[in-house]
């Protein structure tokens, strides 16, 4: 016993070596405030453009007032799992207002969109299933798939030539999911999801979609699915209130069968305590600023346009990027860190993205567009990643 526990703690220590020897170790930074335009990142102000806060809406009053009345009326905690006592009546408000919000016949409220990802995949997939997902698609759906014991079929990216060959390799399969972000959080390009769709409908396959970095942002807010047109011939919409939105937790919003399913079998969601009330009123206070900003994600990705066809002109690649989330490719694992620090160094804070949060070999400088940029920080944006060039 003692010598299986030394040497499985050498193999944690070499493997921490290895990860360190290819510039892959992770260590977290020391932040005062993450979501804020501005950030006092080791005591150095820098302008945030690392978080998901992409609309700014963290603090607003709307938020903030929603989760204070919340917290003084319910407390800290929901005192347990949505199953026994943690239902109170906030949660039924909130469903039915995202319900209505997505125009779906009913929504479920889950603690994360990790957590969401895996009650859906893991629920409604058995064994018996072929999962087919898009390669870049994100951890937590993997997870979900992996936890299911489904047939794992991954699809080159975007790739809907390749999953229309893979839907007919497979077609006698009985059960049969299309999964796939409907904005791929590291490259910021969108999912063609009219052709997934077809391709669903033709096949007999259920369609998720993970709406987490559209929510807020694309089709009013609704998502990518709205934005064209498609929100009915989806079967599950999955979306977080963590990112756009400016608070925390998730949704699944489709027919009442699927929501009753995830309630009965969704065991991320059955077995965990529910979300403190205080998130609960800021989810609802972020879709009431929602409603009554319905173009805010509109003027979002004007900005990020703008800011995307400057650097394109500097000569940086920003892969098929089409939405706030621009990634700028680097390649090396070590240039990224380099290129990370001299933007901090310009004080702009942007995400350092290296394997195997995305492939290897497009390690990647990812800035998140928030609304609240003005004309000028945009500017000092520019030419610190232009003067990347030159360093
Ligand atoms: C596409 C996608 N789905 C799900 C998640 C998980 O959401 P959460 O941070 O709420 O757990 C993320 C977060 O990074 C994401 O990018």
């Amino acid at each position: 016993m003692g010598y299986i526990l030394k040497t499985m703690k050498e193999k944690l220590k070499e493997e921490l070596e290895k990860i360190k020897s290819e510039g892959l170790y992770r260590s977290l930074p020391d932040i005062d405030e993450g979501a804020g335009k501005y950030i006092l990142a080791g005591g150095k102000k820098l302008l945030n453009l690392a978080s998901n806060n992409y609309l700014g809406i963290s603090e607003k009053e709307e938020l903030v007032s929603e989760s204070a009345a919340a917290l003084r009326l319910f407390g800290c905690s929901s005192g347990a799992s949505r199953v026994v006592t943690g239902n109170f009546s906030l949660y039924n408000s909130l469903e039915r207002e995202m319900a209505e919000f997505k125009e779906t016949e009913s929504c479920l409220v889950l603690n994360t969109g990790f957590m969401a990802n895996l009650a859906v995949i893991a629920s409604i997939a058995t064994r018996h299933t072929a999962v087919f997902s898009d390669k870049l698609n994100h951890a937590s759906i993997i997870d979900g798939i992996k936890l299911s014991g489904a047939n794992h079929i991954r699809y080159r990216h975007n790739d809907t030539a390749h999953l229309a060959e893979l839907l007919e390799q497979y077609k006698d399969t009985k059960e049969k999911i299309i999964v796939t972000d409907s904005v791929f959080s590291m490259d910021g390009d969108r999912a063609n999801l009219a052709e997934i769709v077809q391709l669903a409908e033709r096949y007999g396959a259920l369609t998720v979609v993970d709406e987490a970095h559209a929510t807020g942002v694309l089709g009013h807010g609704r998502g990518l699915a709205h934005e064209l047109g498609l929100e009915k011939r989806i079967d599950i919409h999955m979306g977080t209130f963590s990112k756009a939105l400016g608070s925390f937790g998730a949704y699944i919003a489709g027919n009442s069968d699927i929501t009753d399913y995830i309630r009965n079998k969704g065991r991320a969601f059955i077995f965990t305590t529910s979300l403190p009330p205080a998130v609960i009123g800021a989810n609802i206070g972020a879709l009431k600023w929602l409603k009554h900003n319905p173009d805010s994600g509109y003027n979002l990705l004007q900005k990020a346009e703008n800011l995307r066809s400057a650097l394109n002109k500097a000569g940086f690649d920003t892969a098929d990027s089409s939405t706030q989330i621009i990634p700028v490719i680097i390649g090396d694992n070590f240039a990224v860190q380099q290129a990370g620090k001299l933007l901090e160094d310009a004080g702009i804070k942007v995400g350092v993205i290296r394997p195997p949060t995305v492939p290897e070999g497009t390690a990647r400088l990812r800035l998140s567009v928030r609304l609240d940029l003005n004309d000028d920080e945009i500017l000092h944006v520019i030419s610190s990643v232009r003067g990347l060039k030159n360093a």
